[in-house]
């Protein structure tokens, strides 16, 4: 069953005859992952986006279990007792063998409880885990193995607290049996998975993958991946990357799991050949969308946060600002520095395409590329620096002869007359005018990096820059900019964080070879920004199943995987280009058919697939729990919008050059009704 805009989730479980609740049932949900109140990538915003549908659904009998890492849990939890006595007796049996255990609430919707497992308190036990686990298992983890020996740890002190919390929870249950579920996200928390399996703990277990290790290796070298799953030697690949013991704990858990899931179909295919396992269950990445009371409120705030941005623009391009803002367009890729896997390649290169058509057809319209990776940096450079502190000091400088030009302005009326020009103007101020100007002089042309990267001339986005001379000359329609470092308020050139980032953009452009889900192009589409995505990408491919024409809602799907590399660069340089030519209206209008697809990545819609995936286990490992299962989603179809796709259609088969012009109309207050009335004059 769905839900949609506006519907009160637990109203709407309530209606759904499930019967008993889960505390009626004394059945416990717990849910463990490396990346829980601990940002590193995207799982962080699996288990962090989830949590208020959780928290509606399981109240205080659902919980999260992570590592410790003190600088997150600082500022993202509250610490505290749990709320039942069986959770916290668990966790004091925890603390009596001498582990420190750290207990509160996730600071996020729904603020669900949380245990984190400080892994340092239990390091003296990593030998005696260790020899348990090659005993047991023949898994053998080498010493110099930071990460994997901190998965032990953690999954020795996850299972210990499940197994006593299912006898605890079982005692005070009131003669009801305890119903203990734990799902278990990627590998480095798979091992307490195994480790109850190890132990026969009576515990229903769930195993999600989001992408397997050796997949993201091998598709990190240039092979062909997709056309040779079958294929691959899997012991001797992973032996040769030197994750041979990671790959066995990943395969380990995903076999011993009571329900096998991936985040998506293609993910699926990939854990069918490498991890010989087909995933019981396909769980898609949801997302908390939260709705605007005001409608249009989106688009108002692309207006706020693109201001920021032509702000960092000014400060950026100094002294070589010759170009329009309101022509200018912002187009980004973001994401953990993998720079084949996330398609920064390819991006790179049909930017450079992108370039040559532009200036050879609209020199009018510029696009500015950012390119967002975390790589290792020795802080902003000068030259970034310096061209934000002319501008400001402009900024400044105008500020101050305004109010001064103000004041004297006042006084002269005051005495009934008219001001004159030069004496609003004083010489000394256009004198200190003059100076700024040639300040914002400069020699070179503006950097396209924004930071000291520490190994330069090896760092392959710069290289791909420098090979595909995009060095941001006048000339230029295509500039770029690379900020090897996620954004965040505090940041002295943007001012913004990650969200307002990608709401002031106008296009996220995101060709991944390698993308089990994707949730940057997953964000922009409930933030209403349109999105290039990749048919090798979960969410892509996901699109691609529930909307008849994506492109028209402002999803782009190059084909990475039936035509050859050049042919998707070309396919993705049209694409941008494409885009590059709607006009103001068509691109407001396109923005309101992307966010009209955020129901489909509501949590609200997705959850079922978590419950599917729980209910499995639950009744392999409690063959009397009678719970029924609800339906998936099916397949949903987006009907194709009924006014003509936004961007100008005759282009997408011609070169650039012969392509016909949308209209000039660039009028911007369309709204619902504005769409209505584009349709009628179509
Ligand atoms: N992200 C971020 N700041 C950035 C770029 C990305 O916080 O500057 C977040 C983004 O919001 C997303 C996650 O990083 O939730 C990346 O997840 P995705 O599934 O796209 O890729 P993964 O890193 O898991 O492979
Ligand atoms: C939003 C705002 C409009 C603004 C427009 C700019 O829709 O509500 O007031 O004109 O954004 O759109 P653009 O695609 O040019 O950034
Ligand atoms: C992984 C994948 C990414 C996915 C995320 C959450 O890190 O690389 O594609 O979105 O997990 O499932």
């Amino acid at each position: 069953r769905r839900f949609y805009r506006g519907e009160s989730y637990s109203n709407l479980l309530a209606c759904m005859d499930r019967g008993m609740t889960a505390e009626e049932e004394n059945r416990w949900t717990f849910e463990v992952a490396w990346e829980a109140a601990n940002k590193v990538g995207g799982i962080y915003t699996v288990v962090r986006s989830k949590t208020l549908v959780s928290t509606e659904e399981l109240g205080d009998q659902y919980c999260l279990i992570g590592p410790y890492k003190e600088h997150s849990a600082r500022t993202e939890v509250e610490e505290g007792p749990l709320a039942t006595d069986s959770l916290n007796k668990a966790v004091d049996s925890l603390r009596q063998r001498g582990f420190k255990v750290r207990t509160g609430r996730w600071l996020v919707d729904g603020n669900p409880q949380i245990i984190l497992m400080d892994i340092g308190s239990a390091a003296w036990k990593l030998d005696e885990f260790k020899s348990e686990l090659w005993n047991k298992t023949n898994i053998g983890v080498p010493h110099l193995d930071i990460e994997a020996n901190d998965a032990i740890i953690l999954g020795y002190m996850v299972a210990d607290f499940l197994a006593e919390f299912k006898n605890i929870a079982e005692e005070l249950g009131d003669g009801v049996p305890a119903r203990v579920l734990a799902h278990f996200h990627e590998w480095q928390a798979g091992v307490g998975l195994i480790v109850l399996r190890m132990r026969h703990v009576n515990v229903a277990t769930v195993f999600t993958t989001h992408a397997t290790l050796l997949g993201r290796y091998l598709c990190a070298g240039s092979i062909d991946f997709y056309n040779n799953l079958d294929k691959f030697n899997v012991d001797e690949e992973a032996g040769k990357r030197q994750i041979y013991h990671r790959y066995c704990m990943e395969r380990a858990a995903a076999h011993l799991t009571h329900c096998f899931t991936t985040v998506s179909e293609i993910t699926g295919f990939e854990a069918e050949h490498l991890l010989r396992r087909k995933p019981d269950v396909i769980t898609p990445n949801g997302l908390n969308v939260k709705k605007f009371s005001a409608l249009h409120e989106f688009q108002n705030l692309h207006a706020v946060s693109k201001e920021k941005i032509h702000e960092f623009v000014r400060g950026h391009f100094y002294g070589h600002y010759d170009f329009d803002l309101d022509k200018t367009l912002y187009f980004f890729i973001a994401g953990r520095y993998e720079f084949g896997n996330k398609g920064a390649d390819v991006f790179i290169e049909a930017l450079a395409r992108l370039n040559h058509y532009l200036k050879s057809t609209h020199p009018d319209i510029t696009v500015v590329a950012f390119m967002i990776f975390p790589a290792k940096t020795n802080n902003f450079n000068v030259e970034s620096l310096r061209g934000h502190a002319v501008t400001k000091s402009l900024r400044d400088t105008i500020g101050d002869i305004q109010n001064k030009i103000g004041k004297r302005m006042y006084e002269i009326c005051l005495s009934g007359r008219l001001p004159d020009g030069d004496v609003l103007l004083q010489k000394e101020e256009l004198i200190r005018l003059k100076r700024c100007i040639f300040s914002l002089q400069r020699e070179g042309l503006p950097p396209v990096t924004t930071h000291n990267v520490v190994d330069d001339w090896n760092d392959p986005v710069l290289n791909s820059i420098r090979r595909c001379n995009l060095f941001n000359t006048t000339h230029d329609r295509v500039k770029v900019v690379f900020h090897p470092e996620f954004l965040s308020t505090t940041n002295p050139l943007f001012g913004l964080d990650y969200e307002e980032f990608v709401r002031g953009c106008h296009l996220g452009v995101f060709p991944s070879y390698y993308e089990p889900w994707g949730y940057t192009p997953a964000e922009c589409t409930v933030m209403g920004i349109p999105s290039i995505t990749t048919n090798l990408s979960g969410f892509g491919c996901f699109m691609q199943e529930h909307i008849a024409d994506p492109m028209s809602y402002g999803i782009y799907i190059v084909d990475r995987r039936y035509i050859a590399l050049e042919d998707s660069i070309k396919q993705l340089a049209q694409y941008m280009y494409d885009f590059a030519r709607l006009n103001r209206r068509q691109r407001i209008i396109q923005r309101n058919r992307t966010e009209r697809l955020s129901d489909l990545l509501d949590w609200r819609n997705l959850g079922v697939y978590y419950r599917q995936a729980r209910l499995k286990a639950l009744h392999k490992v409690y063959p009397d729990y009678k719970e029924e299962m609800e339906n998936g989603i099916g397949t949903l179809r987006y009907p194709r919008p009924l006014s003509e796709p936004p961007s100008p259609s005759s282009s997408r088969v011609t070169t650039p050059a012969a392509s016909v012009h949308g209209s000039d109309d660039e009028s911007d207050s369309v709204d619902e009704e504005g769409e209505l009335e584009e349709l009628r004059r179509q």
